[in-house]
């Protein structure tokens, strides 16, 4: 077994993770402690975390936490008396790996997935290719499988530089974008030529709506708030752009609801007023961070919840893995360039810009027209 350790990784290394309180998101706090390269098994790597995007997105693996298991991809370890009570939030981004006993995966390789907040990570490659690997930890075994393939940047030209925060931020949306727009033509839109999208200025809705814009006789209607509407309506992906108060003086046509808020009120009163008009009621996100069922009475369609890693699953099965990707990586590249346009990145560095940056995104004071690229590293 090789062991390709780096210099600086031979001593024991400081490490930090970021932890909230699961049953209140209010609270934060940042935990210290010390990584032994040494102590890594063999095929392990320590992996340094360079940066993470944040946005409503890791709010919401947050809140379903428990629900959807969220929570079981960094357990924190146990070093205080309330250890349980804490969780690390899953983020996506770039590290670099700093000490290695894998045979094939050497020290300064980069890699894109999923990581928590902290600065560094143990991993345990499995399933190996020249662009990819999985993280075969035991406890991640029974995760969502696309939550645990990471990509070796090295390796994978279509990964620039320049471009490495809008991959950050926005590539693992945007499949979720593309997922729900190849599953609304495989359904025919189920009958609809209109598709009301919420949280409009949420990038997985601009995603969305940016593909669907493309297709033939559909009407993408983006509902936002009205301190959001000008950016919505700027984006020129929406074919109509509509503030939530003004729902009800919409005219009542067949349509889908892809809704990205999760708000019960506003659910309620979409469905209210298209009636059985609306043909499908698609359960996306929670970016209003509230936690209500779908209620009871609710006319039309009942909402079903579309889990992306879910359906990332069936379109392996048909298409083959490098089938999805390769329309992924096709409709991504078409995207990069206005995105450019859409997106300013902010790069923020060290414990109280990473807090302030995640208690703005809690509290849905970030600026649509904003990508914060967080790290924890010195
Ligand atoms: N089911 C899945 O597989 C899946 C996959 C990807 C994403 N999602 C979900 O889609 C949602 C959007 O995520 P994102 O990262 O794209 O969002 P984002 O870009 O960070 O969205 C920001 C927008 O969300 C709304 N918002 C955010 N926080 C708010 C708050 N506290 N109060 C009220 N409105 C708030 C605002 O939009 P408006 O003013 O326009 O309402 C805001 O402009 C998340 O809930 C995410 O988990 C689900």
């Amino acid at each position: 077994m090789s062991q390709i350790l780096t210099a600086t990784a031979k001593s024991d290394l400081g490490a930090t993770q970021c932890l909230v309180r699961k049953s209140d998101l209010t609270q934060i706090r940042f935990e210290d402690f010390t990584l032994k390269p040494d102590d890594l098994q063999p095929d392990q790597l320590l992996v340094k975390i360079d940066s993470f995007a944040f946005t409503a997105n890791n709010i919401t693996y947050a809140e379903l936490g428990d629900k959807m298991a969220y929570w079981g991809f960094f357990p924190p370890g146990g070093r205080t008396a309330d250890a349980e009570d804490w969780g690390v939030i899953p983020v996506w981004g770039f590290a670099d790996v700093v000490a290695s006993r894998h045979p094939t995966i050497a020290v300064d390789e980069r890699i894109y997935g999923f990581f928590p907040m902290a600065t560094h990570l143990v991993m345990t490659p499995g399933k190996l290719t020249d662009s990819s690997f999985v993280e075969s930890a035991p406890h991640r075994a029974k995760l969502p499988p696309a939550y645990n393939s990471y990509l070796r940047i090295t390796t994978e030209p279509t990964f620039a530089e320049p471009f490495e925060p809008y991959q950050a931020l926005l590539r693992p949306l945007f499949v979720t974008s593309f997922l729900i727009d190849d599953f609304l033509a495989d359904e025919q839109f189920f009958g609809a030529q209109t598709v009301l999208l919420s949280s409009a200025s949420a990038k997985t809705a601009f995603g969305l709506a940016h593909l669907l814009h493309r297709r033939k006789n559909i009407t993408v209607v983006g509902l936002t708030s009205a301190g959001n509407r000008a950016f919505v309506e700027g984006l020129g992906c929406y074919d109509r752009v509509v503030t939530y108060d003004e729902i009800s003086a919409r005219p009542v046509e067949d349509a889908v609801y892809v809704d990205f808020a999760g708000s019960a009120d506003l659910r309620r009163a979409i469905h209210e007023h298209y009636g059985d008009a609306l043909k499908y009621s698609c359960a996306v996100g929670l970016s209003h961070r509230e936690m209500n069922p779908p209620g009871k009475g609710l006319p039309g369609p009942k909402p079903l919840f579309f889990f992306a890693p879910d359906r990332i699953v069936k379109r392996s099965r048909d298409w083959g893995r490098g089938g999805l990707e390769g329309k992924l990586n096709t409709a991504w590249n078409d995207f990069i360039p206005v995105l450019q346009h859409w997106i300013r990145v902010i790069r923020s560095n060290g414990r109280s810009a990473v807090e302030a940056a995640y208690r703005a995104t809690l509290a849905g004071k970030i600026r649509p027209d904003e990508g914060h690229i967080l790290s924890l590293r010195d």
